[in-house]
């Protein structure tokens, strides 16, 4: 008999493989064969051997999953989930030959997207970015982030920002907002990106407080300097918000190690990191987040250095960045597959990818992100043999059930 008090559990799945993605397990994937969950109130009440425990299948809130596997419920960690319009045309002539940076230059790219987002009112961007959150969760999230960056002024971002919270209402999806005020420099600035800056440090960061659960910044030669980047980090920590960076997309201008030197949760994308930023991310437990929808659309042929981060123990998560300019995609066993086939990820980092360190980059890893006793009941119940499987093929459908702090939410 078990010593775990099963009389008040709320629901019981048994006779299920647990990928548990804890790494404290020597076992591939923290892997449980032919154990029991029970969830009480929402969260992981206990973790049985089925040997141990005496749950009866035909009792009502016990489910047989007849020997499934379950996984922690998937967390995207990075997207642009929120915005007006598409950006398909101007794939089309990047397809043609135009460049991302040749495009941005022109007023497209992320401007684009800023004035098609503009012309939303709240109402119309949740109807908007509703369709695109229903297929995440059809896919397994459970958890996903979502940037603002397409307003660039103060009502615009704060617009967007309620959106998000929104949307977290309207599906059973956990919702991290994320203020990205310093995503371009906006056309009423050209010219003069500091005096943006400093709209952003003294009104937009502190107006997003209670509405903002991180503060990120795009380090780039297209958007904003190290020097400026430093100064939003500045606002951001005076005002108690944990900070985020895209940093070494496209060139490498130190972003990451001066997110590092702010403590910052992630560093993302990476394709130009240098050793120095790996260090910094290593000493400062920076997660990286691998991107590569937005490597792959842009057919980048720089990779980020993932044997130099794995030698060097910095977390890897993978994440979507959906967005309508470089990742136009709602495929999350893709982004695995791709953090495998183009980055060298293993199967089992690329599902501890969005899983365990994906938590952890939205500073949510005591509550999320493994199949662990006192955490939330998120999970998923896959029809597969092997936790391979998930990441190795792709558009065959496995998912059997999406479990939602401790609600089964069919799929
Ligand atoms: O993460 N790098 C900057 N921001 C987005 C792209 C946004 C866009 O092009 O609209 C990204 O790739
Ligand atoms: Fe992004």
């Amino acid at each position: 008999m078990s010593k775990t008090p099963f009389n008040s559990y709320d629901r019981a799945w048994i006779n299920a493989n647990l990928a548990t993605m804890d790494c404290a397990s020597p076992i591939p994937y923290g892997a449980l064969c032919d154990h029991a969950i029970v969830v009480h109130e929402g969260k992981i009440a206990a973790i049985e051997p089925m040997s141990s425990v005496s749950l009866d299948p035909k009792m009502p809130h016990v489910i047989d999953a007849r020997g499934a596997w379950i996984t922690p419920g998937w967390i995207d960690c990075h997207t642009h989930l929120i915005y007006g319009g598409n950006r398909c045309r101007e794939i089309e002539s990047r397809l043609k030959g135009q460049s991302y940076v040749e495009v941005a230059r022109q007023g497209g790219g992320i401007l684009a997207t800023v004035r098609a987002t503009q012309a939303l009112n709240e109402s119309q961007l949740v109807a908007a970015a509703l369709p695109r959150l229903h297929a995440l969760a059809a896919e397994g999230i459970t958890t996903v982030e979502i940037k603002s960056g397409y307003g660039l002024t103060l009502v615009d971002e704060l617009k967007m920002l309620r959106a998000a919270r929104r949307l977290a209402q309207e599906a059973a999806v956990r919702v991290s907002t994320t203020l990205l005020a310093a995503h371009a420099v906006p056309p009423e600035y050209a010219g003069r990106p500091d005096e943006y800056i400093d709209l952003v440090c003294r009104e937009i960061i502190p107006a997003s407080v209670g509405l903002a659960d991180a503060v990120d910044a795009f380090c780039e030669k297209i958007a904003f300097t190290r020097e400026q980047c430093a100064r939003v980090f500045a606002a951001a920590r005076a005002h108690g918000l944990p900070v985020r960076i895209h940093a070494e997309q496209l060139s490498n201008l130190g972003g990451a190690q001066l997110a590092a030197e702010f403590a910052a949760l992630s560093a993302d994308h990476l394709e130009y990191l240098d050793q120095a930023g790996i260090d910094a991310m290593a000493a400062s437990g920076t997660v990286a987040v691998l991107l590569p929808g937005a490597f792959y659309s842009l057919g980048e042929t720089q990779k980020p250095p993932v044997a130099r981060l794995r030698a060097a123990g910095v977390p890897m998560a993978v994440a979507g960045d959906l967005n309508p300019g470089t990742s136009p995609f709602v495929a999350p066993r893709l982004m695995l597959n791709m953090a495998c086939t183009l980055f060298g990820l293993t199967p089992e980092e690329s599902l501890a990818g969005v899983t365990r360190h994906a938590a952890r980059a939205l500073g949510l890893g005591d509550l999320l992100g493994t199949l662990s006793v006192g955490k939330e009941a998120d999970f998923l119940v896959w029809e597969i043999e092997h936790p391979a499987e998930l990441v190795c093929e792709f558009g065959v459908p496995r998912l059997r059930q999406r479990v939602f702090q401790g609600r089964d939410v069919r799929v």
